[in-house]
């Protein structure tokens, strides 16, 4: 039985009793539209901890006025639906107004890792992210919240504000689910046409090819370039960034660096893509 939580007294409620008797609890923040990477962070999370609470929220924190807010895709139903058939133990949708009661005041932001890439496009996108999530996460008590690899630097924001803020629930990443072409799932790809999709399914291609540059010894800023314009003439329309980075960072690499990942953010008509993969 997969119960929908409305109020933070359900939930509260629903996460003690579980406590109570001992057992763990898993919990996955989404946004809703839920497709395979939203459902393997929901196995995953019900592999590891004896029980699984998912949160389906489309925060209107973390789009910008000109954003997607108004067309994000809500499916409620089917969404719970697909939750109840893996067992999730608890959808927590709450509305607006209890998220973000009236009065509510409080910003959460978080420094470096927060400005480059995503940061530099999406000046807001992150403090409202940060937000909402360490809401969450405190209003759960979760002993583990999984989130994916798909939004990497995300992934790393979260990291760092728990360990900041001392949250007791441990952060943890999970690969990104991709289907056969490559293509990253997302809730966006809804918004490409079938021309579109063509072309997005060729953006993994592009960063695996820079990862096997960067292997055979070309320099970064070569190999950043020759991407960029491989994108452009594959069709997308325009490259918010295609770059090389630290993996913890997520600046240029130095002599420091451990691990390097490779990340892009396109634009292909209205829609914006964002993929990732590590490269060493
Ligand atoms: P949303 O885009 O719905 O994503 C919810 C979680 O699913 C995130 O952790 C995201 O990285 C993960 N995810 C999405 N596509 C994935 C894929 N193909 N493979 C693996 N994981 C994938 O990210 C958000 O919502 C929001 O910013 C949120 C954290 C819920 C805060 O509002």
């Amino acid at each position: 039985m997969t119960k929908i939580l409305k109020t933070i007294e359900e939930l509260q409620d629903f996460v003690r009793n579980i406590k109570k008797s001992g057992n763990s609890v898993g919990f996955v923040p989404t946004m809703g539209a839920l497709h395979e990477g939203h459902l393997t962070l929901a196995r995953t999370a019900l592999k590891n901890c004896d029980a699984c609470i998912v949160s389906i929220f489309v925060n209107p924190k973390q789009f910008a006025p000109h954003e997607d807010f108004d067309r994000y895709p809500r499916m409620m139903d089917k969404d719970t639906a697909l939750l109840r058939t893996i067992g999730v133990d608890a959808v927590f949708a709450p509305d607006v107004e209890t998220m973000y009661p009236i009065g509510y005041q409080t910003t959460v932001t978080v420094g470096e890792v927060s400005k480059p890439l995503e940061g530099e496009f999406r000046p807001t996108h992150f403090a409202g992210v940060a937000t909402v999530v360490a809401r969450l996460l405190l209003l759960v008590g979760a002993d583990k919240a999984f989130f994916g690899e798909k939004d990497y630097q995300q992934l790393q924001v979260i990291t760092q504000m728990a360990t900041d803020l001392a949250i007791p629930t441990k952060i943890v990443g999970v690969p990104i689910v991709r289907e056969e072409s490559g293509l990253a799932l997302s809730s966006r790809n809804a918004y490409l046409s079938g021309q579109e999709k063509k072309i997005a399914d060729q953006l993994n291609v592009v960063l695996f090819a820079m990862a096997d540059e960067l292997k055979a010894g070309t320099d970064i800023a070569h190999i950043e370039k020759n991407a960029a314009q491989k994108l452009l003439d594959l069709g997308f329309d325009s490259i918010d960034y295609c770059t090389i980075r630290d993996a913890k960072t997520l600046m240029p690499p130095t002599a420091e660096t451990k691990a390097r990942r490779i990340l892009a953010a396109v634009k292909l008509g209205k829609t914006r893509l964002i993929d990732n993969i590590a490269a060493n």
